[in-house]
């Protein structure tokens, strides 16, 4: 094919098939249909002219796409990565369309993943595409990795990663796999926060029981949870676990001064993005400091009790909350997690039990913005978009943008395409067909000018 509009059209038809498989990498009733996104995207790229690929195992965990395409010699090496699987999709009855019928509304397409991250991951395998199909070669050597557990932790990737650096061998990464700052305004993101996520788990009595018959004297674990919760962070978004800010790292003045210049509108941010009455947080730092340069603390999920239909009055045996720390430079999630845990059991009421249960843990990173990939990327991006692109940092985590730094010894250059309203993680996600376009057109410039 030699037209890119129509490559493009067609390049949408079989991202709405990926979007049609529920790969939902922390549900294991989804284990199937997990393998058949990897077997999926393992295809797409056999088609995009990888001379090898392979699905790589690592344990028992969700396989590893990989293929390469290594002709271009003397150039560089990119590894693109991306992720297949996505988050689940409850509340089920907010979405205007079923999280898995990816549609058309307004210019968006609607499906879970549709941004995060499989919209953006087939930027990558399209725009290679597109290359091989025109010129019959690539203008670098590329290695693709496109895991199918970023959203449930990433402990194959980190695994392969620490074990076979040499297999992995680049000069840099390529990730798109976060979100631009505004429409219309590209942007390279340069810091993640990292991530601690686990499950405070709470026993009291050795059955549940009648809270009329028992209440006043036995302990109650749900109302130890909130306590706890309280006393791990106060009502001013401020952590109280002892020496957590030790090594909260401050931005730099130059890094403050263009966040001040980004076109951010706190009330609009608090209406459209929010929407709730007002927002919240750490006293003395702007909006974007509190979610891109400081820590925090969230409940996700609170388990325990009756939490059906009508009323039943009973003291839980055990109560369980869904946690996470986001974590900045320079903290060290092992650290953090000891921290979190020496809390705990300091706050913890008199007549319960409480544990902390780590799930998954992924450090902070900052990319340096003078980097030459970074440069090029942002000077592709400007060009598709028509305006000059800002450096940001984002409050989500990629865990694997550190790992590469560490064990590949490489930077992550991150180029986002999703949009601050494309509802990740959240019912009605959606990511902008124009951006899935633009993505691949800014993609094919980059590996040119890198060739
Ligand atoms: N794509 C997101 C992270 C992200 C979102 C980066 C927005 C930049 C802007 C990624 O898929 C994600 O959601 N990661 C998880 C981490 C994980 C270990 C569960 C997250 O941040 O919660
Ligand atoms: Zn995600």
């Amino acid at each position: 094919m030699s037209d890119l509009a129509g490559f493009k059209k067609q390049a949408r038809e079989e991202l709405f098939e990926l979007l049609r498989i529920p790969s939902i990498s922390t549900d294991p009733a989804r284990k199937q249909d997990v393998e058949r996104a990897a077997a999926f995207v393992e295809q797409g790229l056999k088609r995009a002219g990888m001379t090898r690929t392979e699905l790589i195992r690592v344990g028992a965990g969700h396989p590893l796409v990989y293929g390469e395409w290594l002709g271009a010699e003397g150039r560089p090496t990119l590894l693109l990565y991306g992720h297949y699987d996505v988050q689940p999709v409850e509340p089920l009855d907010e979405w205007i369309s079923p999280p898995f019928e990816p549609t058309e509304r307004d210019g968006n397409v609607y499906a879970r993943g549709a941004c995060d991250d499989k919209g953006q991951t087939w930027i990558l395998v399209k725009a290679v595409e597109w290359l091989m199909r025109r010129d019959g070669r690539l203008p670098v050597n590329v290695k693709f990795l496109i895991e199918g557990e970023e959203e449930c932790g990433g402990e194959s990737i980190a695994a392969y990663v620490e074990q076979h650096p040499e297999a992995l061998a680049a000069d840099a990464a390529v990730i798109c796999d976060s979100e631009m700052f505004a429409p219309e305004l590209p942007s390279i993101c340069t810091g993640l926060r990292g991530i601690a996520f686990g499950e405070l788990i709470v026993e009291g009595p050795k059955t549940d029981l009648h809270s009329g018959v028992y209440g006043g004297a036995a302990p109650n674990p749900l109302m130890a949870v909130a306590e706890i919760l309280t006393a791990l962070k106060g009502r001013d978004g401020k952590i109280s676990i002892p020496h957590f800010y030790d090594r909260v790292a401050e931005p730099s003045p130059e890094e403050m001064e263009a966040w001040e210049s980004l076109p951010f509108d706190e009330e609009e941010y608090r209406k459209k993005e929010v929407g709730s009455p007002e927002l919240t947080g750490e006293a003395g730092f702007s909006v974007l400091e509190r979610v891109w340069a400081r820590p925090t603390l969230e409940v996700h999920g609170i388990r325990g009790g009756f939490t059906g239909e009508g009323a039943k009055t009973v003291i839980p045996a055990r109560a369980v909350a869904k946690i996470s720390l986001r974590l900045v430079a320079d903290q060290r999630p092992e650290e953090a997690v000891e921290q979190l845990k020496a809390a705990i059991e300091g706050v913890t009421p008199r007549g319960v039990r409480a544990s902390f249960n780590l799930l998954h843990a992924g450090a902070p990173s900052l990319v340096d913005p003078d980097n030459a990939y970074l440069k090029t990327a942002a000077s592709a991006m400007e060009e598709v978009f028509g305006n000059r692109t800002v450096y940001i940092r984002s409050g989500g985590s990629i865990p694997i943008v550190g790992l590469f730094n560490r064990y590949l010894e490489i930077p992550s250059v991150l180029m986002g395409f999703g949009l601050p309203d494309d509802n990740l993680h959240a019912p009605n996600e959606k990511f902008c067909l124009a951006n899935f376009d633009r993505g691949i057109d800014a993609v094919v410039r980059y590996l040119e000018w890198l060739g």
